[in-house]
């Protein structure tokens, strides 16, 4: 995948939480988009509902790697398997996996990506990612389509938050001390890009879902 130079360009708003804007080419995110529209029939969108109230997400998702990672009535988990197809879920895309040895310097590949699918009136409330067993490993999130306006808070659900857009080919991390900061998304901004013949927003996170020193986990 074709990219800009990674280090010129990192904002670090607070320790631990790296922006590189832009850091994805118009055409590594037409790649990126052409690869999951091949797959989508065999690996469709699905709506994840809350744990407990069956609340649907006002976002759509689905996943690439050998584990995902679904919501329903019984809890937050990951699963090796598509909850509506059963199937496998397909490979992550090499250039993301590239993305995240260049970025992250995790000395093994990630397990999951998370696709989530933005309309134009989704959002994501406040929450941590904490479903990971080794939380050295950062999250790395890449923004495709419309912009989003991105919030990010403290180690605890109460406290100051700030929050900043992040637009398509937009590269995050957060890592270290960051890494179990609450975020959400506060709403898109629809029509701020043309990448998705129909709007909205797609975003994707890689995570390491197991410990790589430990053999079963
Ligand atoms: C997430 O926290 O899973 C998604 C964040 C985003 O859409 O940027
Ligand atoms: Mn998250």
């Amino acid at each position: 995948m074709s990219k800009k130079t990674a280090t010129l360009n990192t904002l670090e708003p607070v320790p631990g939480t790296k922006v590189w804007p832009g850091l994805l080419s118009r055409e590594a995110q037409e790649e990126l988009v052409a690869t999951f529209r091949e797959q989508i029939a065999e690996n469709p969108l699905y709506q994840p509902t809350m744990p407990k109230t069956g609340k649907p997400f006002s976002v759509s998702m689905t996943n690439f790697g050998d584990l995902g990672w679904v919501s329903d009535r019984t809890g937050y988990r990951y699963e090796d398997r598509h909850p509506a197809t059963g199937r496998l879920w397909p490979p992550i895309p090499e250039g993301l996996r590239a993305l995240w040895a260049g970025l992250t310097g995790y000395d093994a590949p990630p397990e999951a990506c998370l696709l989530n699918y933005y309309g134009p009136h989704a959002k994501m409330g406040l929450h941590q990612d904490r479903d990971e067993k080794p939380l050295d490993a950062p999250v790395l999130s890449i923004s495709l389509g419309d912009t989003a306006i991105f919030r990010l808070g403290g180690l605890e659900r109460k406290g100051t938050t700030q929050s900043f857009k992040l637009a398509s080919g937009d590269v995050m991390m957060l890592g270290g001390p960051s890494r179990l900061r609450f975020h959400g998304i506060d709403r898109i901004l629809p029509g701020t890009s043309t990448l998705l013949e129909k709007g909205g927003r797609l975003n994707l996170t890689l995570r390491r879902v197991t410990d790589p020193a430990r053999a079963n986990n």
